[in-house]
């Protein structure tokens, strides 16, 4: 029987982890369990600081809202810690620390709700004895092993409106609008919002684009007299020929993602308008689609998983991820979301070589943008 479980909010945030929070902390007490918080994702782990969570007070009226009442951090690789030491950067193994943490409070699970990297961590802290449940977090919808990620449907609805806002613009000016989206090796944001928001090309990670392929495609528009054109830039794609578009080189320790990408939408724009002759212009969607209120699918989803997480970790199933399968809430080993990411410690984050689920070819939603004439760079 377990008593006493806390939740971690870890990476980036995204719409739905208050109301996933929420739900644990809803079932935990209708179960009699009491339920504690991590303060700033695995850095409030590694600090041992948690607060209790209550319905009654500090988790009240969460549904809404965006953000992690928690907080979160994204650089905190605590399996191989940046730290200074003498005026040196060296890199230190800090998880025994967390582990006795998690002992001494008397934790019997620990919720993990995070992206590929944080559920990496989770993973090896579940090799280490600590019982581990994770919840699939990410706009980005690259999770391993599930069908969806809350805040996924959240940042499509956002970079949907964009989209229609900036065809009024686009026809208005008879310009081609392009709009850069997050997705960093996975392009589920950019295909879908270009479906749902009418766009005459999406460019994602999955697929390296000629630019010459996309041209034509413009042209033959104006050719029909459709003088503007809608393009939807995954923030992580890459022409055939180049490489993807770092707009920052971070230092935040090894074992982390330490790249900032953008740029990759106003190079398009640059090389459209040469190769067109159309005014084009580029728009970075960035954190607003990560920021504010959930959608209903997102809520609802948000509060599936935490309800289904709190039942996982009453049957004493741990060392499991969550998940939203062919309609179905289930689970799988943080071991196979891993995948050959085993090594602990090392190379966690969401890396290009972590174990990201990316848009397969014959994903409905690659049919579908052919089928409607959707030009995917190819
Ligand atoms: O993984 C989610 C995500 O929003 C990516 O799409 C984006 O590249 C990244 O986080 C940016 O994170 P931050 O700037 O907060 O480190």
């Amino acid at each position: 029987m377990i008593k006493k479980v806390a939740i971690i909010t870890n990476g980036g945030d995204a719409p739905g982890l208050n109301a996933v929070i929420r739900a644990i902390v809803k079932t935990a007490e209708t179960n009699g369990i009491e339920c504690y918080g991590y303060i700033e994702g695995y850095r409030g782990l590694l600090d041992n600081n948690y607060v209790k969570l209550d319905s009654n007070t500090n988790a009240s009226g969460l549904l809404h809202k965006g953000g992690t009442i928690i907080g979160t951090s994204n650089s905190t690789n605590v399996f191989n810690l940046k730290c200074e030491e003498n005026g040196e950067i060296v890199y230190k193994d800090m998880s025994q620390k967390c582990i006795d943490n998690i002992k001494e409070a008397g934790f019997d699970c620990i919720f993990t709700l995070g992206g590929d990297g944080t559920q990496k961590s989770g993973r090896d802290f579940s090799k280490r004895g600590v019982n581990v449940i994770g919840v699939p977090k990410t706009i980005d919808n690259d999770v391993a092993h599930t069908d969806v990620t809350f805040g996924y449907n959240t940042a499509v609805s956002v970079a949907t409106d964009a989209l229609d806002r900036l065809h009024t613009t686009a026809e208005s000016h008879h310009r081609i609008m392009v709009l850069e989206v997050m997705g960093r090796y996975a392009g589920w944001i950019a295909l879908e919002s270009a479906i749902a928001g009418g766009a005459d090309v999406a460019l994602i990670p999955e697929i390296p684009y000629d630019i010459n392929k996309v041209a034509e495609k413009i042209n033959a528009r104006k050719a029909a007299g459709k003088q503007f054109s809608i393009v939807v830039v995954s923030e992580g794609a890459k022409p055939k020929d180049g490489d993807i578009v770092i707009k920052k080189k971070l230092d935040d320790g090894k074992g982390l993602d330490n790249i900032r990408l953008g740029g990759i939408g106003d190079q398009v724009a640059e090389d459209l308008e040469k190769l067109t002759g159309l005014v084009s212009r580029c728009t970075v969607l960035g954190y607003v689609q990560r920021g504010g209120t959930p959608t209903a699918f997102d809520r609802v989803l948000s509060t599936k998983y935490g309800v289904k997480a709190m039942e996982l970790a009453m049957e004493g199933k741990f060392n499991v991820l969550v998940t939203y399968k062919n309609g179905k809430m289930d689970y799988a080993s943080l071991e196979d979301v891993v995948g050959k990411n085993k090594e602990i410690g090392a190379a966690s984050g969401n890396t290009a070589n972590s174990n990201i689920r990316k848009i397969q070819m014959d994903d409905p939603l690659i049919t579908t943008a052919r089928h409607i004439g959707i030009n995917l760079g190819d």
